[in-house]
């Protein structure tokens, strides 16, 4: 692994270039001119002009370059740094890359005096977000501008294209930077002698210009991240000298693989995180130089061609996260140098035998999860010889721990989730790469337990462990303190939370859901980690008081205690989780009033308290911007008497907001650096509710999801008009209550709705006529009332059964028996039913990690360990090729 040979090589050239000087001038200093005053003096008020600051540089070994810049220390041509021109004495070039250098610059920076520069490099310091000075017009002779990871910010000056000398420009991670006036057209049109044009984090927010193909010098273009839309010029690719192209992640972006042929001097070929489409072509045999192929999280489909197997001197090849099919070609074994290779959640089938990578001896990085492949691994195959820090093999039909894990002491990600493993996680297992492992992946196995489970797990760098819908038996395991993230939902754990889980103080997802654990709740747990995100302790056997320790400031986000024993009343220091979103303690012997005082949470959209003993009448807010978020409100099955609370009606403002833009699930979201990479993950809301008449599993839960649940209670009086307010809602139960009075004509405001359930009150009057327009409508019941009249007809009404209207003795007509006096059936319209758009898909994401290159702060979707280079080139990566 490594980074672009071109750089290398530059960088190796100016290396050379510097220790060539050094000696040159030790030996011959006399021969050459002194620097000249009026620069060493304008060198000297440069520096002066920031402050030293370790962290202003990223770089590990980064240090201060100007430290011994000093008047008294003479020749300014010898400052390390700085380089003048042999003949004139003028400073030619500076290179403060990395030198710890913070603070503003703008035009009046002595910099700008230095007229004779023709190479500035000042990448990886902190310029405090200052803008590109204009005064930049000045060094005309530049050929080389290094501003790459620099804090600056803003638009980029319309001087950088009177620089018409520039053959390097490096503008990239300055993610505060804007190029839009002038625009990427612009640099293109004057900046013709360009060979490397790094803007990779620059916002761009354009199209690719067909100019660009037009720029022949073009050794490097870095893109990434750039906010480019419509279609890549395919021109761009035949570029005659380009080596290195990427414009990775720049979702909008289409394109095509073109024909490649022989003379392509590619080298590096970014992709990934773009709408490129199509089959890969034949073709991309011909990519002779091709070492870096990255192009995850596109929409390629159609076969891996054979041809790659071509590629021997490929060093990476990500294809995950396409549509890739067939099967993954025998030849590929060719690959000798391949040290990552990633296809995962592609459609790849067939029946590979793991043996088919012994031969790829520096594969560090293999990814096929999620595919439908079968993978044979043999007990003799000897893979001492390969040492992998990355490894999905989930969905690949093992039935096994492959044998050759044996001999893994470095893996970092080891994914054998989905699999087909039984039996006891063997004991071997616990001596596996104990220092490296950061993330294991074992969930939906049929696993049932430990074979001699050591006091703590192992894993002292842990930060994620999945051991979810498993047939794990016996008590609960604790995760070393390091975890981020740990599941063990869906298993057949028993016995007590260990009070051990207190020290699990960096947690941020903690799932133990649906066990059969019991017991009192630790008291730690509202306030154990503060980074503490997700607390599910659904399904199992507590019981006892929730503790009330919810400490100020805390982090928490979905707390789901539901179907449980406990009792008592909700803690109040609940109102602490000023991040909530989700109270779920639904089937439990809660015993308590109303928490009204609840409503001060900003963000809580979700309240689920079904099935407890909630008593007394709900009251009315405290102000009007009580439960302002609440989306789903389920009290339902309680004890609670008095009216409808129409003064809550009135602040549920969310239920009012009918049009949500684009398809939003509620989940909970992190990301953290560690081991020098960066990752994201996600972990979606899922409830139960009752959808229809039945309790249903809600996977996720969608924005657009609006519900009000009030039924089994004691409610008494009128349905109150302002219902007719909420009209997001979705669903409306108010059934099994003791309401009287009529169905308020307000409800026809409700134009989302689906489900309407007023069954089992003391109803009377006739049911509005203008409720046909609901055209929404899938469920009516308004059975066991008093209701009469006829019953409306046209659209939704016409597709409900007697079911609905049944025990009414004086509702009347179709599709009761009971005949209207005047009434005449008519044929029933046309149905405008559709399918409800509640998402209920039972495919359950779960946790996704992405890596990333150190440092990137963009989310870029969702995939397992795409690639986590070796600490020492993070910063390579960063600074000189965000490609
Ligand atoms: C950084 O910029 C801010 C805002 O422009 C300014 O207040 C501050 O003094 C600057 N710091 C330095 C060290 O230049
Ligand atoms: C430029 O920065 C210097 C200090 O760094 C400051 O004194 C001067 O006022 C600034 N000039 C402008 C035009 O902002
Ligand atoms: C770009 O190249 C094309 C084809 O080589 C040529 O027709 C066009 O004039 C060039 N554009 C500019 C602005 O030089
Ligand atoms: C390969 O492509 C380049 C650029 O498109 C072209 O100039 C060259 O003639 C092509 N070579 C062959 C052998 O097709
Ligand atoms: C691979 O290379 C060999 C020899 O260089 C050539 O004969 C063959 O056609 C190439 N295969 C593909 C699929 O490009
Ligand atoms: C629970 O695990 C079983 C296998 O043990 C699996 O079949 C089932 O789908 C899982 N349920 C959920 C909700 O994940
Ligand atoms: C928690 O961790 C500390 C230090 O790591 C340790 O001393 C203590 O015994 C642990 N507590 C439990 C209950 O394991
Ligand atoms: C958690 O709460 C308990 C009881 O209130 C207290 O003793 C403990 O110090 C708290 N721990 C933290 C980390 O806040
Ligand atoms: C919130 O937490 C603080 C300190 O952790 C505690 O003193 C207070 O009682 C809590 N608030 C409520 C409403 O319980
Ligand atoms: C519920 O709490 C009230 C008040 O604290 C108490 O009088 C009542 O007995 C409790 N009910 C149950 C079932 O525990």
């Amino acid at each position: 692994m490594g980074f672009s040979p071109s750089l290398f090589a530059f960088m190796s050239f100016l290396l050379s270039l510097s220790l060539f000087y050094l000696i040159f001038a030790g030996f011959f200093s006399f021969v050459h001119p002194l620097c000249h005053d009026d620069e060493s003096f304008a060198l000297l008020k440069f520096k002066e002009s920031f402050t030293i600051n370790q962290s202003a540089s990223d770089d590990p070994s980064a240090y201060p370059k100007v430290s011994l810049w000093k008047p008294e220390s003479g020749d300014c041509c010898r400052w390390r740094g700085v380089k003048c021109n042999e003949d004139t004495g003028h400073v030619i070039s500076i290179d403060l890359s990395s030198s710890c250098l913070y603070g503003s610059i703008n035009s009046s920076s002595t910099l700008f005096q230095l007229v004779h520069l023709q190479s500035l490099n000042l990448a990886d310091n902190h310029f405090n977000f200052s803008r590109i000075p204009t005064a930049f017009r000045q060094l005309s002779r530049l050929t080389n501008l290094d501003l790459s990871a620099s804090a600056f910010s803003g638009q980029i000056t319309s001087v950088i294209l009177e620089l018409s000398n520039l053959i390097s420009l490096d503008l990239s991670s300055n993610y505060g930077l804007k190029l839009q006036k002038p625009g990427l057209r612009s640099i293109a049109h004057r900046l013709t002698n360009l060979k490397e044009l790094h803007l990779s984090g620059v916002d761009i927010s354009s199209t690719v210009p067909n100019i660009l193909a037009n720029l022949s010098s073009l050794t490097s273009l870095f893109l990434r991240e750039c906010g480019l839309h419509g279609e890549f010029p395919i021109g761009i690719f035949h570029l005659p000298n380009l080596r290195s192209l990427s414009v990775r992640y720049n979702t909008y972006l289409k394109g095509s693989m073109p024909e490649f042929n022989q003379s392509s001097p590619l080298e590096f070929l970014g992709l990934s995180g773009t709408s490129f489409s199509g089959e890969l072509p034949r073709s991309i045999g011909n990519l002779k130089s091709l070492d870096y192929f990255r192009a995850t999280e596109c929409n390629f489909f159609g076969p891996i061609p054979s041809s790659l197997a071509n590629l021997t001197q490929l060093i990476m090849l990500q294809l995950g996260m396409n549509g890739l099919r067939g099967s993954i070609p025998l030849s590929i074994s060719r690959l000798v140098n391949l040290e990552n290779l990633d296809l995962y959640s592609n459609h790849l089938s067939g029946t590979v035998e793991f043996d088919l990578f012994m031969k790829l001896k520096n594969l560090k990085s293999l990814q096929l999860s999620r595919n439908n492949i079968s993978l044979l691994t043999k007990p003799s195959t000897n893979a001492t010889l390969l040492k992998f820090e990355i490894l999905t093999l989930g969905s690949c039909n093992l039935n096994g721990f492959p044998d050759f894990l044996r001999n893994q002491d470095e893996l970092g990600l080891l994914d054998l989730s989905a699999n087909k493993i039984h039996g006891q996680i063997p004991k071997r297992m616990w001596s596996l790469s104990k220092e490296t492992l950061w993330s294991l992946e074992l969930n939906s196995n049929s696993l049932t337990g430990f074979d001699q489970l050591p006091a703590f797990l192992p894993w002292t760098n842990l930060r994620i462990l999945e051991l979810s819908s498993n047939k794990l038996r016996g008590s609960l395991p604790i995760p070393p303190p390091s975890i981020i993230t740990y599941s063990v939902s869906n298993n057949s754990l028993t016995g007590q939370i260990p009070q051990r889980i207190c020290n699990l103080s960096s947690a941020f997802t903690l799932d133990l859901s649906t066990n059969y654990l019991s017991g009192l709740l630790p008291k730690c747990l509202g306030n154990m980690s503060e980074s503490l995100s997700v607390l599910n302790l659904h399904g199992n056997s507590f019981r006892g008081t929730i503790p009330d320790t919810f400490s100020e400031g805390n982090e928490l986000k979905m707390i789901d205690f539901s179907q449980n024993q406990l009792q008592g009343r909700l803690p109040r220091s609940m109102a602490n989780c000023t991040m909530l979103e989700v109270l779920n303690l639904g089937h439990n012997q809660m015993n308590d009033t109303f928490p009204f005082w609840l409503g001060i949470l900003p963000e809580l959209r979700v309240l689920i308290l079904r099935s407890n003993g909630i008593y007394g009448a709900m009251g009315n807010p405290n102000s009007s911007f009580d439960f302002q978020n609440m989306r789903i409100i389920d009290l339902s099955n309680n004890e609670i008497t008095g009216k409808l609370p129409s003064q809550y009606f009135q602040t549920w403002k969310a239920m009012r907001i009918v049009d949500v833009k684009g398809l939003v699930y509620l989940q909970a979201n992190e990301s953290f650096t560690t081991l020098g990479s960066r990752f994201f993950g996600s972990y979606p809301y899922s409830m139960t509710f009752t959808y229809k008449g039945t309790e249903r599993v809600y996977e996720k839960i969608t924005d657009l999801f609006i519900a009000i649940d009030l039924s089994g209670n004691r409610f008494e009086g009128k349905i109150p008009e302002v219902v007719g307010y909420l009209k997001g809602l979705q669903l409306l139960n108010l059934s099994n209550n003791f309401l009287t009075g009529p169905i308020p004509s307000s409800l026809v405001n409700l134009t989302n709705v689906e489900v309407l359930d007023f069954a089992q009150n003391k109803l009377s009057g006739v049911i509005p006529l203008q409720l046909v327009q609901l055209t929404f409508l899938a469920f009516f019941n308004v059975s066991h009332n008093h209701l009469m009249g006829p019953i409306p007809h046209g659209n939704q009404f016409d597709t409900f059964s007697n079911s609905s209207y049944s025990d009414n003795p004086e509702l009347c007509g179709s599709p009761l028996s009971n005949k209207c006096g005047n009434s005449r059936d008519s044929p029933p319209p046309p149905s405008t039913f559709e399918e409800n758009q509640m998402s209920t898909s039972s495919f359950k994401f779960g946790w996704k990690v992405v890596v990333m290159g150190y440092g990137c702060g963009f989310i870029v979707g969702l995939v397992v360990g795409q690639i986590v280079f070796r600490r020492k080139y993070d910063w390579v990566m960063k600074t000189f090729a965000i490609w």
